[in-house]
């Protein structure tokens, strides 16, 4: 994902900077829709979404679609092989909130990627089949339709079907990305993406045709992915590489219909992701502690409004990493951690004009539950994180809206693909923490709530959200990003809620991210010299762009929107320039 469109960057940064954090040119008006649309990070996938509505089908129909599609042209991140979240409202105003999230296999073990001497066993939980979770995305896609669709899966899957059977162009940043070199390292990996060393060249057609199979054994009998022949197939063929993944694993996988996080940030509702993920938890909690600051007045990505967003993201990253992972295995104060009266506690310990240092937070004693926890488990490091995922939103003509998350983890995920099946697993296990102590590729940082352990899920940061006022549905958001999952939505919620800017606008805006440690505050390249000057003087390491593994990537994320206009009910869908995404409605 990093440096892709370094041109267009590198245009965009020269003209960005003076524009109160809107650029200057570029899309910054919306994809138009009067019915329905679907933004995502690649244009079949898009198109995949609308083509199912206008068959009949409903938003939920339109996510699947989509899902199942982007496992075909966005190999990289989108998946059968992984896991994911599912936020739906339906237009009655009825939400249901989808787990799919991978599941450590039973065999697990907290101390899995260690070795004798007790250090971090390097990319043993990133690459490979021992980093592989149970994979949650076709029990999740497939009950989504089930529940909640209108169609068939034969028809929502037959978009994906034929784009694998058929193939599809690749651009020139989908052929380059097909060079990872880890993928070289297994021979499928190889044959499938790499054609044997002879690599596929910008506008080559890429043909999937076992993966087509797989999909169309799925279409056919979903329930064979976990309990049949597939099943066994797909097991065989973990076994076979070495990981622990068992047909008995795969039997007892299930999806999680949870209660979705909700809280208020000036008079709209905002609905989000609950744990497993961190995502909708770090959201409110940051902007509850910033609903006592008129951040509108201090215009956006001024060096005031950025201090005061940033000590807000510092305070609620310490939490998480205190406080979430998977709550069927530990108890999770959700409820203080986005209590209004924790976040005004919060804010009364940000000094309007100086930076807190991170090594000096100190939580308020409001919560005797909060103090008791964090007495119990001393503040624990250490957690793997890895920056590559995708996000889409759908609204329908009814009004549904879906937003998903969905991940195999890193780029290409584990980079095994299962013999003869076609497809990519994750490597999800990496989102665990292998060790207290030893911060991750992203220098994320968290407890013992998130140690490995059998049948659990790993500690997420995919924040689907939908945002709502008056009733209606308002904003559909999400990104990927890993940790700066959280922070790019809540950058682009306050665009539009705090600065008034249309929601291509905020999806386009220089995006900000803090996560407590490393104490640094990273800004996209396209900053003002003059506002992160200012901000130095408040006490911030201020760090451009933000290092990913060795690259120093001058963005991040890939925000893909929509906002439904409340005075005309058009589909205003904000597609991310950082990446090659597509808004397209009807
Ligand atoms: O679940 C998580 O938070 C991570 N596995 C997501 C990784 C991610 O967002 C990568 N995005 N570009």
């Amino acid at each position: 994902m990093r440096f892709r469109h370094k041109s267009l960057i590198l245009l965009l940064m020269a003209a960005a900077a003076a524009c109160g954090g809107r650029l200057a040119f570029g899309s910054t008006q919306p994809v138009h829709a009067q019915h329905g649309i679907v933004v995502s990070v690649h244009e079949l996938a898009s198109r995949a979404g609308v083509e199912i509505m206008q068959a009949g089908g409903n938003a939920v129909d339109a996510a699947v679609a989509t899902g199942f599609a982007l496992a075909v042209v966005h190999p990289a991140a989108g998946n059968i092989g992984g896991g994911g979240f599912m936020l739906v409202r339906m237009a009655d105003g009825k939400t249901h909130f989808l787990d799919y999230r991978e599941k450590a296999p039973a065999a697990a073990k907290a101390d899995m990627y260690l070795d004798a001497h007790g250090n971090v066993i390097e990319n043993a939980s990133t690459i490979g089949y021992k980093a592989i979770g149970v994979p949650g995305s076709v029990a999740g896609m497939v009950y989504a339709e089930q529940e909640f669709g209108k169609l068939t899966l034969k028809q929502v899957m037959a978009p994906a079907i034929r784009l694998a059977r058929e193939g599809y162009p690749l651009s020139w940043g989908e052929a380059r990305d097909l060079h990872d070199k880890y993928l070289t390292q297994f021979a499928e990996s190889r044959r499938i993406f790499q054609r044997d060393g002879n690599y596929y060249q910008p506008g080559e057609i890429f043909r999937q045709p076992d993966l087509a199979r797989t999909l169309e054994r799925i279409a056919t009998k979903p329930d064979d992915f976990y309990h049949g022949r597939l099943a066994g197939e797909l097991a065989a063929v973990m076994q076979k590489g070495g990981s622990l993944i068992t047909a008995d694993d795969l039997a007892h996988y299930e999806v999680k219909e949870r209660e979705p996080i909700r809280g208020t940030y000036r008079g709209y509702e905002v609905i989000s992701a609950p744990p497993p993920s961190s995502g909708g938890t770090v959201l409110i909690e940051s902007l509850n502690i910033l609903e006592g600051y008129d951040l509108g007045k201090l215009e956006s990505r001024s060096a005031q409004s950025i201090h005061f967003t940033t000590e807000a993201f510092r305070r609620a990253f310490f939490d998480r990493a205190e406080f979430l992972g998977d709550p069927d295995f530990a108890k999770i104060p959700v409820a203080q951690l986005i209590d209004k009266k924790y976040g005004a506690a919060w804010r009364d310990s940000i000094d309007d004009a100086h930076a807190t240092a991170s090594k000096d937070l100190k939580r308020p004693s409001i919560f005797s539950e909060l103090e008791q926890y964090a007495a119990a488990h001393p503040q624990a490091l250490g957690i793997h994180e890895s920056p590559h995922t995708t996000h889409y939103s759908v609204v329908d003509a009814a009004g549904n809206a879906v937003a998903v998350t969905t991940t195999i983890n890193d780029w290409f995920g584990s980079r095994v693909t299962a013999d003869g099946l076609g497809f990519l697993m994750n490597d999800e296990m990496d989102d665990f923490s292998s060790k207290p102590g030893v911060p991750n590729s992203d220098g994320l940082r968290q407890g013992a709530a998130n140690a490995i352990g059998p049948g659990k899920r790993p500690l997420s940061s995919m924040t689907p959200t939908i945002v709502v006022h008056d009733g209606k549905t308002f904003l559909v958001l999400g990104s990927p990003g890993s940790s700066k999952i959280i922070t790019t939505v809540a950058n682009v919620l306050m665009g539009v809620v705090d600065y008034g800017m249309n929601i291509q606008e905020a999806v386009d805006a220089p995006r900000f991210h803090n996560q407590w440690v490393p104490d640094v505050l990273n800004v996209e390249q396209w900053f003002s010299p003059d506002t992160v000057s200012v901000l130095q003087k408040m006490g911030y390491n201020v760090e451009f762009g933000l290092y990913d593994g060795g690259d120093v990537s001058p963005y991040w994320s890939d925000a893909e929107c929509i906002a439904i206009d409340p005075k005309t009910g058009e589909r205003l869908g904000a597609s991310d320039y950082r990446h090659n995404g597509k808004a397209v409605g009807y």
